[in-house]
């Protein structure tokens, strides 16, 4: 068995994220468990495989615990799914002093994390990810949300979790394609400050490919460490944290403007990247003005798509690019890469640009 710890110390709260490859490890969380009621919420691919394992590991807890079950998908990621889980709350007398547990991928995460902020104006929670894209990300650092009909995460609020609980033996039902999606969102964090990251998962491809348990608490536990990083030196994104949104304003404008049928979110945002690098090629803020290039080969080690279709409407996805959280007075601020390690925050991109970099994109 391996396990790690990762802690987040914010100056807000501390908490712990809970790395291991074979049960959900609340040893620790006793205190947090007890004299409250405990609602889980899932959704109906997730529940069926987990919720009776997470139920026996709570069962001192037994008689205090409910469970509400969401349908899956990213597009039911909405005002409706997230009133659902507060009627569910009202139904059965949640107060201040209960606690939310998510268990399944980043959608989960993000919805159980908002409901718990905004019931009876913030409760407890803790994460339970189940997917790789939400344990190297979406369960940690507090940003918690649903999407609006207009755009991506456009509703949300930060609101911090009491524990991560990480089980990688879960990603053994993951389907590969999400698995891989996965690394979309993993690859970020060697390309925004720690090439030596992007040298490690280049090495590590083949056992990383083949999902092999004694690389994954290792490939987990960076990635939580690198967010945590980041995230502490700026909780509520008025700064350097901005730099996890590398890939994001292309990403989000693509499943937008797919109505999240086509993409997953780590595709998108591995299409996205791509975009990001050959922006930088393009108005010569790279140093090698072969980023795009670099880029590609590694998203490749990860059989990642890197180009989208002709058929999808550059025009239409800079509009959507309008909307995004980043953009201030109509000027895009995007995160750029001056080399693979080296992001940094653009302000006033030029629209042309932008487009001209998504088409030069597409085949
Ligand atoms: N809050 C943040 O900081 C943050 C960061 C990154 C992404 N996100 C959000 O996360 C979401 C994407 O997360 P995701 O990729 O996990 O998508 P997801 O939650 O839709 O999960 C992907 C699919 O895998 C299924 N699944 C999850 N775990 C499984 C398992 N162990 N076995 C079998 N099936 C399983 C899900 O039910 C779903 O069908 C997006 O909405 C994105 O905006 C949030
Ligand atoms: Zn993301």
């Amino acid at each position: 068995m391996t396990s790690k710890i990762v802690n987040i110390n914010l100056s807000s709260c501390s908490y712990d994220i809970f790395i291991n490859d074979s049960y959900f490890d609340f040893s620790a969380l006793q205190d947090l468990l007890c004299n409250r009621k405990i609602a889980i919420i899932s959704n109906d691919i997730v529940a069926p495989l987990y919720l009776d394992d997470l139920k026996s590991t709570l069962s001192d807890y037994k008689d205090s615990i409910f469970s509400h079950i969401l349908a899956d998908g990213e597009h039911n990621k909405n005002l409706q799914g997230w009133n659902s889980i507060l009627d569910f709350l009202a139904e059965n007398n949640f107060n201040r002093s209960d606690l939310l547990i998510s268990l399944g991928g980043g959608v989960i995460c993000d919805m159980t994390g908002f409901a718990a902020a905004s019931w009876m104006r913030g409760i407890d929670f803790m994460q339970v990810p189940t997917s790789l894209l939400a344990q190297v990300d979406a369960s940690v650092g507090g940003k918690t949300g649903i999407n609006h009909k207009m755009g991506k995460n456009l509703i949300g609020a930060f609101h911090q979790p009491q524990a991560v609980i990480i089980n990688t033996s879960t990603l053994k039902t993951l389907p590969l394609r999400e698995y891989k999606s996965g690394l979309g969102e993993t690859v970020k964090y060697g390309l925004i400050n720690k090439p030596q990251f992007t040298t490690w998962l280049t090495n590590n491809a083949t056992v990383i490919n083949n999902q092999e348990t004694s690389v994954l608490t290792q490939l987990i536990a960076k990635c939580c460490q690198y967010k945590a990083e980041i995230v502490q030196q700026d909780e509520k994104e008025s700064g350097i944290r901005a730099l996890l949104n590398l890939g994001h304003t292309f990403a989000h404008a693509i499943e937008t403007y797919t109505q999240y049928t086509t993409y997953t979110h780590g595709e998108a945002v591995a299409i996205g990247m791509v975009m990001a690098a050959e922006l930088s090629d393009l108005i010569n803020i790279s140093d090698s003005h072969n980023l795009r290039k670099e880029l590609e080969k590694h998203l490749q080690d990860f059989h990642l798509k890197i180009m989208l279709p002709k058929a999808i409407d550059a025009n239409k996805l800079v509009e959507l690019m309008r909307l995004d959280k980043k953009v201030i007075n109509n000027r895009h601020r995007l995160i750029l890469m001056k080399s693979i390690g080296n992001a940094f925050i653009q302000k006033d991109v030029c629209e042309k640009d932008i487009l001209q970099s998504i088409k030069n994109c597409q085949q």
